[in-house]
């Protein structure tokens, strides 16, 4: 039996290489974004189709599935209108990313998959947006399953807690059994520890990719005080910003801190080549982290082609994925459901 799958909000691929990793065939993803459809369509021999979703007629994609194969709705619609930033803020109904799901919900009426999955950050599960997205399912016969899974457990080497959903027509589905634990986590040193050393503004002779952000002479100073696992707390006064001197301020620890070489990272975000915007520093070198070393702790292998696009572009594309590896748990479980089911 044939198994088919498109990816909505594909980015460059990270969730459909891993659904690949996992023998699932992938006939296309579709991004508003078309500066991802290089390293989408050289990595995954999937056609990368530009749209907004918002206003994509889905009716478009039945004729892409072949007559009578298992068909897979996947995505990951954008996560910065839920995460826990925006909460802060309160912004997220005013953010017009807010309403994607009700369009995947849209896709699905259309498409009318076997199977449905998808990803996002822990926040989307407090909204009524997603209650209404498992509602909807529901009504329309899926079984479904949700869980907000810590992916450190699926050996992906980063402290990162995202929710993944899973929905069938064919019967019970369930949330794939973690597959690591604390004593086998895969840590900062199993992924960059080999790579060769560069300097904070310098590019590896060997690497493109493997190029760290320059630091200004303030963080230089920061970066030298900053131990392994640590925070600001560890500087001398002089160096702080002054909104950490306020009371108000004490609580940003998760910013400018430095990796433990034993643990896993921090989540790789858009912003993972700066010192400042997470606990991003390098464990022992006086720098953030590479776009390499982001591109390995999401998990994309070293091959992946991310094409030539100015830094900002790549570590834009690089955080935003899927972990590669969370795609190959949910793929592999999915191939397991469909076997049960005789497919
Ligand atoms: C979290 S990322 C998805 C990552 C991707 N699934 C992966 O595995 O690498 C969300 C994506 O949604 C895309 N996006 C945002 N708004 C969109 C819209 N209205 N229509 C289509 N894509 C959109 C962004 O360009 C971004 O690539």
């Amino acid at each position: 039996m044939k198994i088919e799958a498109i990816d909505l909000f594909c980015g460059i691929g990270g969730l459909t290489y891993g659904l690949r990793k996992a023998k699932i065939k992938v006939l296309a993803g579709l991004d508003n974004d078309e500066s991802c459809a290089y390293a989408y369509e050289k990595n995954n021999a999937a056609k990368f189709i530009p749209a907004d979703i918002s206003e994509f007629d889905f009716k478009n994609l039945n004729k892409m599935y072949t007559k009578g194969s298992v068909r897979v709705l996947v995505g990951c619609a954008p996560c910065q209108p839920f995460s826990s930033h925006a909460f802060k803020l309160r912004k997220d109904a005013s953010d017009a990313r807010w309403n994607l799901l009700d369009h995947f919900i849209r896709g699905v009426k259309v498409v009318k998959p076997d199977i449905v999955s998808m990803e996002n950050v822990r926040g989307v599960t407090k909204t009524e947006v997603f209650k209404n997205f498992v509602c909807e399912l529901e009504k329309l016969g899926y079984s479904v399953d949700w869980k907000v899974v810590y992916a450190p457990n699926y050996g992906v080497p980063q402290n990162r807690s995202r929710l993944i959903l899973l929905a069938s027509r064919l019967g019970e589905i369930s949330i794939p059994k973690e597959t690591h634990t604390k004593d086998n986590y895969v840590t900062v040193g199993d992924i960059i520890r080999e790579l060769p050393k560069i300097k904070a503004g310098k590019v590896s002779k060997q690497d493109y990719l493997h190029q760290a952000k320059k630091l200004e002479p303030i963080n230089q100073k920061r970066m030298l005080q900053s131990k392994p696992g640590g925070s600001w707390r560890d500087w001398d006064k002089n160096l702080l910003p002054n909104c950490y001197k306020k009371d108000s301020g004490q609580t940003y620890t998760s910013v400018y801190g430095r990796m433990k070489w034993e643990d896993v990272s921090p989540t790789i975000t858009t912003q993972f080549t700066s010192y400042g915007s997470g606990r991003f520093g390098h464990p022992e070198q006086n720098r953030a982290l590479s776009i390499r070393e982001g591109a390995l702790l999401q998990t994309f292998p070293i091959d992946y082609d991310f094409g030539d696009f100015p830094a900002g572009k790549l570590s834009r594309h690089i955080g935003n994925a899927v972990p590669p590896q969370l795609g190959v748990v949910i793929g592999n479980q999915i191939k397991k459901h469909l076997e049960m089911y005789g497919k």
